[in-house]
C-alpha cells in the first residue's frame, strides 16, 4: 500500500515537471514578433492609440506575416492605490488595462506591458520593487502575455536575483508570460540560464540612426546606432536558442532616421541574429517601402527558423562583412553587408559557412525573391553603400 502511494506520488511529480517544462518551451520557441510603443511614441500611449495599432497590425498584413504581440511600454501607469495595486492612467486608459488586453485578444493577438525592477520606471512611473507578486497576479488577471521588465532606479539591487524574483512571481501567478529582461547587458544576462528570461537586452537603447554611439551619462542608459549594436552581438550567439534569445533592442524600421536601404540592412541583420522582431513604427501609416521590409516573409522565415540558431559574423574585411545563420534544413542564410560609402563587391566563401569548397549550392536572393542558380565554393555580389544582399545557400 505504502509503495503504491509512493509510486503515485512519483508519477504525479513527473507529470508536473513535464508540464512545467512544456510550458517553458512553448514560451518564445522562436524569437518573439510584435510591436512596441516606445521607439515612436515614448510616453504618448493611450487606449485608443493601442487599439488602433492592434487593428493596423491585422489590416496591414503584419499579423499574417507573424507579428503577434502588441506591447505597451513605459507610462501606462501613474500610481499605486492604498492597497499597493498598480493604477493605470485613468485619462489615457479610461476602461482599464483588462479592456485593452481583451480587445487585443479579440483580434487573435497577444498583449504586453512594461514595468521595472526598481522603485521607478525609466520615465519615473511607479516600478515593481516590493510588489512583484502583487503585480504578477494583476498582470495575469488582465490577460498579459508578455512583460518587459526594465532596470532603472535599482540602486544596489542584484540584477540576477531581481529578475529571478519576477520570473518566480509570474510563474506563481499561473499564466504563461514571456519575460523580456531589459537590463541593457550590464551584468551579462545571457549567462543567467536558470533565471528563465525568454529574451534579454544585450545593450543600451537603439537610436534611429545607422551608426554612432552616444556616451553613457550618470543614471542614464547609453544609446547606440544600429551598427554599434550589431557589433556588440558578436560572441553572444551561443547563448541564444528556443525560449531564450539575445535582444539587440527593438526595430527602428520606418521611423525616419535611416534610409530605406539602411532599414533593409537593419531588418536583414536582426533576422540573421535571431533577434526578437518588435516593430517600433506607426503601423497605421506605413509607406509601401516600410511595409515591404517588415513583411518580407522569406527574411522573416530566416529569423523564425525552428532550429533557433543565432547567426554571427563569419568574415570581415574592413567595411565589408559576411554574416551567416544555420537553418534547420542544413542550408545557410547569408547577409553580405557593405558598411562603406561606395558600392563594393562582397564574396562569401563556402568554407566560412562550414561547407566544403567543392560543394554546389543553390542560391536564392531573399529580397529579390529570385533563384540565382547553383554556385560552387563561393558566391559574390555587388552591394550598394549601406546595403545588404541577403541570400539562402542550399546544398
Ligand atoms: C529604457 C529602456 C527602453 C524604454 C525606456 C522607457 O530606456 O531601455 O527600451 O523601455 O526605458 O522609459
Amino acid at each position: 500500500m505504502k509503495t503504491r502511494a509512493l509510486h503515485l506520488i512519483a508519477i504525479l511529480g513527473l507529470l508536473l515537471a513535464g508540464s512545467l517544462q512544456a510550458q517553458e518551451s512553448t514560451l518564445a520557441p522562436t524569437p518573439p514578433m510584435g510591436w512596441n510603443s516606445w521607439n515612436k511614441f515614448a510616453c504618448n500611449v493611450s487606449e485608443d492609440m493601442i487599439k488602433s495599432m492592434a487593428d493596423a497590425m491585422v489590416k496591414s498584413g503584419m499579423k499574417d506575416a507573424g507579428y503577434q504581440y502588441v506591447n505597451i511600454d513605459d507610462c501606462w501607469q501613474v500610481s499605486r492605490d492604498a492597497a499597493g495595486n498598480i493604477v493605470a492612467d485613468p485619462q489615457r486608459f479610461p476602461h482599464g488595462m483588462k479592456a485593452v488586453g481583451d480587445y487585443i485578444h479579440s483580434l487573435g493577438l497577444k498583449f504586453g506591458v512594461y514595468s521595472d525592477a526598481g522603485s521607478k520606471t525609466c520615465a519615473g512611473r511607479p516600478g515593481g520593487l516590493g510588489h512583484e507578486y502583487q503585480d504578477a497576479i494583476q498582470y495575469a488577471a488582465w490577460g498579459v502575455d508578455y512583460l518587459k521588465y526594465d532596470w532603472c532606479s535599482t540602486t544596489t539591487q542584484d540584477a540576477k536575483a531581481a529578475y529571478a524574483n519576477m520570473r518566480a512571481a509570474l510563474d506563481a501567478a499561473g499564466r504563461p508570460i514571456v519575460l523580456s529582461i531589459c537590463e541593457w547587458g550590464k551584468a551579462k544576462p545571457w549567462l543567467w540560464e536558470e533565471v528563465g528570461g525568454n529574451l534579454w537586452r544585450t545593450t543600451g537603447d537603439i537610436q534611429d540612426r545607422w551608426q554612432g554611439k552616444k556616451e553613457w551619462s550618470p543614471g542614464d542608459c547609453c544609446s547606440y546606432g544600429m551598427l554599434d549594436i550589431l557589433d556588440l552581438q558578436v560572441g553572444l550567439e551561443s547563448y541564444a536558442g528556443p525560449g531564450h534569445w539575445n535582444d539587440p533592442d527593438m526595430l527602428e524600421v520606418g521611423n525616419g532616421g535611416m534610409t530605406d536601404t539602411e532599414y533593409r540592412s537593419h531588418f536583414s541583420l536582426w533576422a540573421i541574429l535571431a533577434a526578437p522582431l518588435i516593430a517600433g513604427n506607426d503601423l497605421r501609416s506605413m509607406r509601401p517601402a516600410t511595409h515591404n521590409i517588415l513583411t518580407n516573409k522569406e527574411v522573416i522565415a530566416v529569423n523564425q527558423d525552428p532550429l533557433g540558431r543565432e547567426g554571427t559574423r563569419v568574415a570581415k574585411n574592413g567595411d565589408l562583412e559576411v554574416w551567416a545563420k544555420q537553418l534547420k534544413d542544413g542550408s545557410r542564410a547569408v547577409v553580405l553587408l557593405n558598411r562603406s560609402a561606395s558600392e563594393q563587391n562582397i564574396t562569401v566563401a563556402w568554407e566560412d559557412l562550414g561547407y566544403p569548397d567543392h560543394l554546389s549550392a543553390a542560391v536564392r536572393d531573399l529580397w529579390q525573391h529570385k533563384d540565382l542558380g547553383k554556385f560552387t565554393g563561393k558566391f559574390s555580389a555587388s552591394v550598394a553603400s549601406h546595403a545588404v544582399v541577403m541570400v539562402a545557400a542550399k546544398p
